[in-house]
């Protein structure tokens, strides 16, 4: 048996990114849940896409509905009665169709379909959000490229109070455009001027690390997230998420460490099962002893990085809540990590040997 559904054979990081979805989604809507009294789900670049199930429960917009609804049960049990609601916009004409379908079966969470390119849909958006009283809206932003990530095209959105976003950002595809002049204008020249001249692994990280800026334009908290490619040692895209509650960042972190061992044997199997001429082998039956040393060896990378970006501030005699609020920015970077490096400082504040945070 193997560790990833089938459905997922040949698009496995779809299966890690479906999997940081719905373990982020469930904790943050029962949490959000205790104070709002309607969470609204916002599926902006819905599908369906490249799905194999005939019930569509392997996209992101059926495994949202799955964990609305556990999350309205949870919270029924302990006397809230919180309205979910959900939006999903498609703009192509058959898989809108799909997705209208879908909607329609669909009879105990009120869903909206809307067809059409969602930057160009912002005021209907608003709209269908401010319908109730004390609303809390979660935005997830999925596009096939990038031109949608515009941030003039979403700050309408991303400058909403309450909100929170979750955007996948397709670096594999971003940075063979970042030359380009439409990059620029849709970027902005502070994002062009940090990612130019960089290569390698400097300019994948930096493509993402530098769109994550914008987005802590809007929300203090946002922090960027690694999908790696199944077969190559590459990054397939980051996942950049935006809140403005450290609550917020505590579960989407939480989310990322457990998908870590996830993404770890997705990968190793994949890799089994396609050797590197292409045929095809029997899945991997027993992951535990072996590891993905190349996604070990990226979390001691981004680890060395969130190090010294805390390092060269401790002069500030920063507590350990604002040194997090750094820290947290990197991918594979979590609490317990600062917190064990935070334990071993020196009697002089921020004398640390850089190893104690590897
Ligand atoms: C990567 S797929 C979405 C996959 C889906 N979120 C999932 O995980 O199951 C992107 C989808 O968004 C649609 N799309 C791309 N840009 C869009 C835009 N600006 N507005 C609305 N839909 C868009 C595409 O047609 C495609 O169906």
């Amino acid at each position: 048996m193997s560790i990833i559904d089938v459905a997922y054979y040949g698009r496995e990081q779809t299966a890690v990114k479906h999997e940081m979805l719905r373990r982020y989604l469930g904790p943050a809507a029962r949490i959000i849940g205790s104070f709002a009294d309607c969470f609204v789900y916002i599926d902006c670049c819905s599908g369906p896409w490249n799905t194999v199930r005939e019930d569509l429960s392997d996209t992101s917009f059926s495994i949202a509905c799955g964990q609305l609804r556990a999350a309205r049960a949870f919270l029924q049990e302990r006397g809230r009665n919180v309205e979910f609601r959900c939006l999903f916009i498609e703009e192509k004409a058959v898989p809108f169709g799909r997705l209208q379908q879908f909607c329609d079966s669909v009879d105990d969470i009120e869903i909206k379909p809307l067809q059409g390119d969602f930057t160009e849909k912002v005021d209907e958006i608003l709209r269908f959000i401010r319908e109730r009283p004390n609303f809390f809206p979660f935005f997830f932003i999925d596009p096939t490229g990038w031109s949608p990530l515009a941030i003039s095209a979403i700050s309408p959105l991303l400058r909403l109070r309450p909100s929170e976003v979750l955007i996948n950002f397709m670096t594999s595809h971003i940075k063979r455009f970042l030359e380009s002049s439409s990059f620029e204008t849709k970027f902005g020249p502070d994002y062009m001027q940090k990612v130019l001249g960089l290569s390698g692994q400097d300019r994948d990280d930096q493509a993402a690390y530098s769109f994550a800026d914008e987005i802590r334009r809007f929300y203090p908290y946002a922090c960027t997230s690694v999908v790696l490619n199944p077969l190559r040692n590459q990054t397939h895209f980051h996942l950049i998420y935006g809140t403005r509650h450290p609550k917020g960042l505590e579960k989407f972190k939480e989310a990322e460490k457990s998908c870590f061992g996830f993404m770890q044997a997705v990968r190793l199997d994949a890799q089994h099962r396609q050797n590197v001429s292409g045929v095809v082998q029997e899945t991997l039956f027993d992951l535990t002893p072996v590891q993905d040393r190349y996604l070990q060896g990226l979390r001691t990378h981004y680890l060395g990085q969130a190090f010294d970006a805390v390092t060269l501030r401790t002069s500030d005699m920063m507590d350990e809540r604002e040194a997090w609020k750094i820290a947290s920015r990197f991918p594979l970077v979590w609490k317990s990590d600062l917190h064990r490096w935070w334990q071993a400082r020196g009697p002089r504040e921020g004398t640390v040997r850089r190893q104690q945070f590897d």
